[in-house]
């Protein structure tokens, strides 16, 4: 450590020194030293550079004072040596001054001395070239024109002098060089040329490396990255991929859907190569379609497409960039048809009702349409099988629906027409469309009655207006032509009061009969009937209406003989010799109902002598029983009681006289007039009663053969009829038929005829008329009955 007292010295020696310099002027002693060199160097010798002795050196306290105060070097007081303190840095010590040079003096004191030097301290290369960025960044705009100048950032090297920077050096490449220029100051700076037209597009970025060198031996090189941004200029205009798209869209596409994509492209960057689309020439319909999205280039669809209204849409698209520039496109759409038309069908004209019976008509015609095109638009039209009807195509697209010939209505009187029209599009798109056709109804169906013949039966003694029976008729057509009308038609029987005898209703066909009826006087009748439709023209039909009266048993049997009224009792005479046996009389009687109304029975009821006589029950023939005597008495009543076998049965009393006598000579017998002659008379009597005899049974025999017939031909009849009401298989046996129309059982009325007139000429039997004989015989009148007739009468 110095003390302040040394301190102060040495100002003011400094001081002196410096007064001693400027005094004296002499050339100071030069000393080189290279930077870097090692501390302890020897760097002069500097006993021999003052001329002093070495001695002289430790005795005057020789000192080395630096200007700066700095004791760079070191001064051997025993030697004289001149040796460097410490390792010099020349850029510290001057920086970029040149030369770099230091003074300092070398002090003696007593007496005091001065000597004045110079320390040249010599750079050496030891400092590289250093960038102030270790990458720099250069923008240039890619239209910059050949030879353009672009600065660069300079390096520093601290060296100076040769070792400073002297050359700048660009990594290879294609389109720059560096150009170094110097400045005033002999410094020297790089600069960037353009060699070759910058293109963004192919390159936008450079990287190079910029190496600066100094001089140096060897030289020491420092570097920096170069990033060349090549700025975009708008020097390429939007470029359409494709000059004209085409596309295809199917026409049932959903809204929205993508149709197409138009891309152009920009090579340029930024707002210069931002594309936007847009429509150019486009249609009211197109932008009303179709959609362009400015930003993407895609087209959607923003309503659905019809093929059959627009098939195809052409357009023209604009693509700009933000520089101004725009490219253009065309898009084609082709609409692509798709069966999505339903055939149409129109009825053009439809017949509706068709009158049955009429020929070949047309029923409808109607047009096909289907809007589709090519085979989504052929239709294929059709109806079903089974109907009457047949489908012509007329002209272009109409078809007619004919009948296939006569309709009836009666089998079926409603036709669902169905028509089928189909497309042969895929899918196939089918349309149905039903006509549905009536058959109007044409009167052509006449009434029809449920029978050919109706067989009504009435019981005789009918109320009046009795309902006995309807008949009825059916009718196939409809309405007023199947409304029915019955009538009675007019008979060709002028006997038949028919207008008083039967009305009919003429809605129903129920048939009354206006008047009491009476077997007896009317056992059957026909007439016909019309049932009667209203069509136009009208039709009718006839049938056959049989009334049978029904036999009641409403007649009481009726005896003809012995008569009953007479004013003078009939009496039969019973000869006294009479055998047993032998017939007295025979009663006759007959009832004018018919079948078992009208089968008889004869009972005796009552006689003054019972057992004498006896009745038979089935003929009513009054025979004796036995030998007459002659307690006897002579006259004789008997009650017999005849009855039919009806339903209540009727019966009627018969009284009878006998009055027995012993010949025919009495006089109690009105005598013929030839009694005066017996013997004569006699021979002839029986001579003619032998051809009576023989006469009457050939005609009994005929009588019987008659009688077969005409049972035979009734049986026949009852059975046509139906059944009539009278059992033919059990006649009983004691009952006598007598038939409805007062015909007798002809081998009775031959009794008859035998007996009846016993006490008379039985020649006058043969007269023709029964009620004469009675009449005559038994005083009775005769009476002219229709009732009776002439059976007899031959
Ligand atoms: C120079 O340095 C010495 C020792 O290092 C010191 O004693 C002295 O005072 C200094 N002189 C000046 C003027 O600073
Ligand atoms: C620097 O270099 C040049 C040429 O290379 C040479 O002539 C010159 O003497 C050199 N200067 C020094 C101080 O070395
Ligand atoms: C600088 O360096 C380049 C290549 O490195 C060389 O061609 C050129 O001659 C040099 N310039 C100088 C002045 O040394
Ligand atoms: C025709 O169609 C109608 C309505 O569907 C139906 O009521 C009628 O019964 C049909 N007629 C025939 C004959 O099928
Ligand atoms: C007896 O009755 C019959 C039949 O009824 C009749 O024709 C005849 O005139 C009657 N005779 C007398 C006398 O009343």
């Amino acid at each position: 450590m110095k003390t302040g007292w040394e301190h102060r010295q040495r100002q003011v020696l400094l001081i002196l020194i410096l007064l001693g310099v400027a005094g004296a002027g002499w050339e100071p002693h030069r000393y080189f030293v290279l930077e870097e060199t090692p501390g302890g160097t020897f760097l002069a010798d500097l006993v021999k550079d003052l001329g002093l002795e070495v001695a002289e050196l430790a005795a005057r306290g020789a000192q080395v004072v630096f200007e700066d105060n700095e004791s760079r070097l070191q001064l051997d007081l025993q030697t004289g040596k001149l040796v460097l303190n410490e390792k010099l840095d020349r850029e510290k010590l001057c920086g970029s001054t040149e030369p770099c040079v230091t003074r300092f003096q070398v002090l003696l004191k007593k007496p005091l001395e001065i000597f004045r030097a110079e320390l040249l301290v010599g750079d050496i290369n030891d400092h590289s070239p250093e960038f102030p960025e270790r990458e720099m960044t250069v923008k240039i705009t890619e239209n910059s024109p050949i030879g353009a100048v672009f600065l660069l950032k300079s390096a520093q090297d601290l060296d100076v002098g040769n070792n400073s920077i002297k050359n700048y050096s660009l990594s290879t490449n294609s389109h720059f060089h560096v150009s170094i220029r110097n400045r005033g100051d002999g410094r020297k700076y790089p600069e960037l040329v353009l060699d070759k037209e910058l293109d963004r597009e192919e390159q936008a970025e450079f990287r190079l490396t910029l190496t600066a060198l100094d001089g140096g031996s060897p030289p020491r090189a420092g570097t920096s990255r170069i990033r060349i941004i090549v700025l975009d200029v708008n020097d390429n205009a939007p470029e359409f991929v494709q000059a004209l798209y085409q596309v295809q869209i199917l026409e049932n596409s959903p809204v929205g859907s993508l149709v197409a994509k138009v891309w152009a492209k920009d090579l340029d960057t930024g707002t210069n190569g931002e594309v936007s689309y847009s429509l150019l020439h486009s249609s009211q319909e197109m932008s009303k379609t179709f959609e362009l999205n400015a930003m993407s280039g895609e087209i959607r669809l923003i309503k659905t497409l019809d093929f059959e209204t627009a098939s195809s849409y052409e357009v023209d698209i604009e693509a700009s960039d933000g520089g101004g520039l725009s490219g253009k496109c065309s898009v084609s759409i082709q609409v692509m048809d798709v069966n999505d038309n339903y055939p149409e069908l129109t009825i053009s004209s439809l017949t509706n009702p068709i009158p049955e019976n009429s020929p070949e008509t047309e029923v409808a015609l109607f047009r096909i349409r289907d809007r589709d095109s090519g085979e989504n638009g052929r239709t294929v039209c059709s109806i079903q099988d089974g109907v009457p009807f047949t489908l012509e195509p007329s002209v272009e697209n109409f078809y007619r629906i004919m009948t296939e010939g006569a309709l009836d209505r009666e089998s079926r009187d409603e036709y669902n027409i169905t028509i089928t029209v189909t497309d042969l599009g895929t899918p196939r798109l089918k349309t149905q469309h039903t006509i549905t056709v009536q058959v109007s109804d044409v009167n052509d169906n006449a009434p029809v009655f449920t029978k050919t013949s109706y067989t009504l039966f009435v019981q005789e003694n009918n109320s009046p207006a009795l309902h006995i029976g309807t008949i009825s008729a059916t009718d196939s057509d409809s309405g007023s032509n199947a409304h029915i009308t019955y009538s009675v038609l007019p008979t060709d029987d002028p006997q038949l009061a028919l207008s008083s005898l039967i009305s009919i209703n003429a809605d129903n066909g129920q048939l009354f009969v206006l008047r009491a009826l009476d077997y007896e006087a009317l056992q059957t009748f026909k007439f016909r009937v019309g049932a009667t439709d209203q069509g136009s023209p009208t039709l009718s039909t006839q049938a056959l209406v049989r009334v049978q009266v029904l036999d009641i048993n409403d007649n009481a049997p009726f005896v003809l003989y012995p008569l009953q009224n007479a004013s003078v009792p009939c009496t039969e005479l019973l000869p006294r010799a009479a055998e047993p046996g032998y017939l007295v009389t025979k009663v006759v009687a007959v009832d004018r109902d018919s079948g078992q109304n009208a089968w008889l029975s004869f009972q005796l009821l009552k006689a003054t002598e019972p057992g004498l006589f006896s009745v038979w029950a089935h003929n009513g023939e009054v025979r004796i029983s036995r030998l007459l005597s002659e307690r006897d008495s002579p006259k004789h009543r008997l009650l017999l009681m005849v009855k039919d076998n009806g339903d209540p049965p009727r019966s009627v009393s018969v009284t009878l006289h006998v009055l027995v006598v012993d010949g025919f000579s009495q006089p109690y017998l009105p005598l013929p007039e030839v009694a005066h002659e017996p013997a004569q008379d006699e021979y002839v009597v029986t001579l003619y009663l032998v051809i009576a005899l023989a006469s009457v049974s050939s005609l009994f025999l005929l009588f019987v053969l008659l009688f077969v017939g005409v049972r035979l031909c009734r049986r026949a009849r009852a059975t046509s009829l139906g059944g009539c009401s009278v059992p033919e298989g059990h006649f009983p046996g004691h009952l006598v038929d007598v038939s409805g129309t007062g015909t007798l059982s002809q081998n009775y009325q031959y009794e008859v005829c035998l007996t009846g007139d016993s006490q008379s000429n039985e020649f006058r039997f043969l007269k023709p008329m029964f009620s004469n004989i009675l009449g005559q015989n038994c005083g009775g009148q005769s009476g002219d009955n229709p009732s009776f007739p002439s059976i007899l009468g031959i």
